[in-house]
């Protein structure tokens, strides 16, 4: 048996383990439910990334599957807080909320706290909650989401065999992992829309960055496997679809037969039904001549690439271990644009890493002029314990850091609306989201692009692509008409 196989063999095991244990927590809830003459309601709240919502798609999967009943309230009978940890003030925010909980908990005593992904993987983080948390009943982290229904049935019987009034906290965190577990149940939260992760963890290491410490080493899921996930969807009716990864332009180099992003794209456009693919993100040192053209003949690859530069200057970014110069982003900027002339580009900036100069942030700044992103997510350096830049001299005080971010912010803006602008007047194709929450008589939805356009019309036309002209733009969303009514 290669590796490869002796992967998935595992991997089927776990798929068949964790049904048993779906139907057994299913069985637990069903008792539960009875005693209490009412539903048992869950919540799942989730901070950061795609990557973690969908992850959060998976748990709800399982959570509806044996029995409970979703809610948005989180005063639920079981929350999960599905954690992130990239910047600190991430850390800070589910600290923050947790003693909201705590309140909760004093109210309800079925409630049922647990604890999962980024922050999780972090031992620091769980020897505080371990500490100061006592309260949470149940942590674990990025590898093992797929095991919810098997965690749960050991803190219900844990709690059984002592007595509810002894407090257990169930902890199940792996380091690593090289299973993919497939066909678990997985919440579809928008009927015409889906996030697909086609690979796992990053292999990068960008010196300021905790994502390879927290979600692993990288692993791509067989080109089969989501193929056969995606056509499930297309049958479902799902029109767009996100290929999520940390760094989908490495997909598949690590398969036993290696497969290109292009290649595993071109493979899905053939999907009938699937009318958008979309992914995230990109690394710049990774993008290929390749995936261009394959975007640029494409009638389904959306026009909108996330492109994180983080800097402009080539000396942070060599400190970054980011991989490529100021000029070459430049360049690879300017081919993407040669070709896909309608393409929105859009990145993130980080500001604040160790040792940048003014010069420096001068630096980010002509890169965004000159590659004229489309938009851009900038942040703030937050030093990530256990990275190299944390141990990195020179950390950039605080006042530095804020002028310079506010610099970079009203450049980023400028440009951003400035690129907006020059799609008015243009008719294009918008998938229809939902209805606009401010003005309940106007439909929202995006383009190929990405941009957000607000509409007149019925919501019968949620889930659908329809035609609009984009009549006056709002900076970074338009208001637009129907055209094809
Ligand atoms: N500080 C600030 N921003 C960070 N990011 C990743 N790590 C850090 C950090 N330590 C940003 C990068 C990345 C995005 C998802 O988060 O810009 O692209
Ligand atoms: Fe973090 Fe860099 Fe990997 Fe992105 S590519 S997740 S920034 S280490």
């Amino acid at each position: 048996m290669n590796r490869e196989e002796d992967i998935k063999e595992r991997s089927d095991q776990e798929s068949t383990l964790q049904y048993a244990y779906m139907e057994q927590a299913k069985e637990m809830i069903k008792q539960q439910v009875a005693s209490l003459g009412r539903d048992l309601t869950f919540c799942v709240v989730t901070f950061g990334c795609q990557m973690n919502a969908r992850d959060s798609e998976k748990l709800t999967g399982i959570l509806e599957q044996i029995g409970y009943r979703k809610t948005d309230q989180e005063d639920a009978d079981l929350v999960i807080y599905n954690t992130c940890t990239v910047r600190d003030n991430a850390n800070t925010r589910v600290y923050g909320r947790l003693g909201k909980l705590k309140n909760y908990k004093q109210k309800n005593p079925h409630m049922l706290i647990a604890l999962c992904g980024c922050m999780m993987q972090e031992p620091s983080a769980v020897e505080r909650i371990k500490e100061k948390y006592r309260f949470v009943d149940m942590i674990f982290g990025t590898h093992n989401i797929f095991k919810f229904a098997e965690l749960l049935v050991t803190k219900l019987q844990t709690e059984q065999n002592n007595g509810s009034d002894a407090h257990s906290m169930v902890i199940d965190i792996w380091k690593d992992t090289d299973l993919i577990v497939e066909d678990l149940p997985i919440e579809r939260k928008y009927p015409f829309k889906s996030g697909v992760n086609i690979m796992f963890g990053c292999n990068n290491f960008c010196s300021y960055c905790i994502v390879p410490y927290v979600r692993g080493r990288e692993r791509s899921r067989k080109p089969e496997d989501i193929l056969a996930e995606i056509r499930r969807l297309a049958d479902d009716g799902v029109k767009e679809i996100m290929l999520l990864g940390q760094n989908v332009n490495s997909y598949g180099k690590n398969l036993e037969s290696p497969v290109t992003f292009a290649k595993l794209l071109q493979m899905i456009e053939e999907i009938e039904g699937i009318k958008r693919i979309r992914f995230m993100t990109s690394h710049p040192k990774d993008l290929s001549d390749e995936l261009i053209e394959a975007m640029a003949s494409s009638g389904k690859i959306c026009h909108h690439l996330h492109l994180p530069l983080q800097s402009g200057s080539t000396d942070i970014l060599s400190k970054m271990n980011r991989r490529y110069t100021k000029e070459q982003f430049i360049d690879l900027a300017a081919r993407v644009r040669k070709a896909i002339p309608d393409i929105a580009i859009t990145t993130d900036i980080i500001i604040g890493f160790p040792g940048e100069t003014d010069q420096d942030v001068d630096d980010t700044i002509d890169v965004i002029q000159k590659v004229r992103f489309d938009g851009a997510f900038t942040f703030i350096y937050s030093k990530r314990t256990g990275t190299p830049a944390a141990a990195m001299e020179d950390q950039v005080p605080e006042d530095v850091v804020k002028r310079n971010f506010d610099r970079v912010l009203n450049v980023v803006q400028d440009v951003s609306r400035e690129m907006a602008e020059r799609f008015e007047g243009m008719t294009d194709t918008v998938l229809v989201e939902g209805i606009n929450e401010q003005d309940q008589t106007l439909l929202t939805g995006r383009l190929g692009n990405n941009l957000l356009v607000h509409f007149p019309g019925d919501a019968k036309l949620i889930g659908q692509i329809v035609r609009v002209r984009l009549t006056e733009c709002k900076g970074f969303y338009y208001l637009g008409t129907r055209c094809d009514s």
